[in-house]
């Protein structure tokens, strides 16, 4: 049967936080810290950081003092303790029908989930980490390691400003786009926003037209994170508090077709790419037909403020084979 067959008890409700391994933990502290706007929270020591945003979720960011840059995990929100239960049945229902010949993995380069790829990494039970919460961990096909939660102790929420109020999105580069794709759809739930041509995939998980992107490229790693901010002029002041600290935006400020998401990119002290957004589309889940954009100018730059990534971007996109 049909991984797509079986609609899932369950539903991942939002993108709560990512987890880095910074290369250059000191300065990446003090720059989210700084001109980023985060805050810091009470539990961050000298080996890892974490920082919250204006909203509810616990931390939106964790850096890790490292040798090289990559990503330690996802964290992606559950309603309940049930939900997390039922999610880790079916997930691993889900990659047991991937391993056991779904055609394609077999076709994929990627190969057959098997213990070098798509497994549980825990069983449903409490999260020994700050914020709490209940939760399992699974590696998808790339070997990312994903968390599910639910019941994250939240913080209480800050006036919102001219800073992030929540993690708007990760991309993530993969050598096998259409696998990985399928595979994030099937097993965990998302769904595709839109295709920019075959070179990125748009997935959501709620009304934001994207939580997660994925990008083709020749091998898996981080592409950029995105923070959102509550309006165009908390994002224009945005770019201004980093401009004004030395910080100016490597790419933007622009408005992106897929998503429709104001952008201004830029490059962190570790070189990993952050990218400060507003006003994402809203889809309605009823009505949204996804559609592929042609990758044309008028397209990725909306406003024609931004132009094109540059090579130095690019290769900061590029990011650290993980
Ligand atoms: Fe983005």
């Amino acid at each position: 049967m049909s991984p797509a067959s079986q609609p899932p008890t369950w539903t991942i409700t939002h993108l709560r936080h990512i987890s880095l391994r910074c290369a250059a933990f000191d300065e990446s502290v003090d720059y989210y810290a700084g001109p980023w706007g985060l805050r810091t929270l009470g539990d961050s020591d000298a080996r890892t950081a974490l920082l919250r945003a204006t909203g509810a979720e616990h931390h939106v960011l964790e850096l890790h003092r490292a040798d090289r840059n990559g990503i330690d995990h996802i964290s992606l929100g559950l309603a309940d303790e049930r939900a997390v239960d039922a999610a880790a049945v079916s997930v691993r229902e889900a990659i047991a029908r991937w391993d056991g010949g779904d055609e394609r993995a077999a076709e994929s380069p990627l190969g057959g989930t098997t213990a070098e790829g798509a497994r549980l990494l825990s069983e449903p039970g409490a999260l020994d980490r700050p914020g709490g919460g209940y939760g399992f961990r699974l590696a998808d096909p790339e070997g990312r390691v994903v968390e599910l939660s639910a019941t994250v102790e939240a913080v209480p929420t800050l006036a919102a400003d001219a800073t992030p109020d929540k993690l708007a999105h990760v991309v993530l580069n993969t050598a096998d786009i259409e696998a990985l794709c399928a595979w994030w759809c099937e097993v965990l739930g998302f769904r595709v926003s839109d295709w920019s041509e075959r070179q990125m995939v748009f997935l959501r998980c709620n009304a934001d037209h994207h939580s997660i992107a994925f990008n083709r490229a020749e091998w898996a790693s981080l592409n950029h994170v995105a923070y959102e901010v509550p309006s165009l002029d908390a994002y224009m002041a945005s770019l201004g508090r980093l401009n004004r600290a030395g910080h100016t935006v490597g790419w933007g400020p622009g408005r992106h077709g897929p998503g429709n998401n104001a952008f201004g990119y830029f490059v962190d002290p570790a070189g990993t790419v952050p990218e400060i957004t507003a006003e994402v589309q809203q889809v309605d889940e009823a009505t949204w037909v996804p559609r592929t954009w042609p990758r044309i100018p008028e397209l990725s730059d909306r406003w024609g403020t931004a132009g094109p990534p540059s090579p130095e971007m690019r290769q900061h996109m590029a990011g650290t084979p993980d």
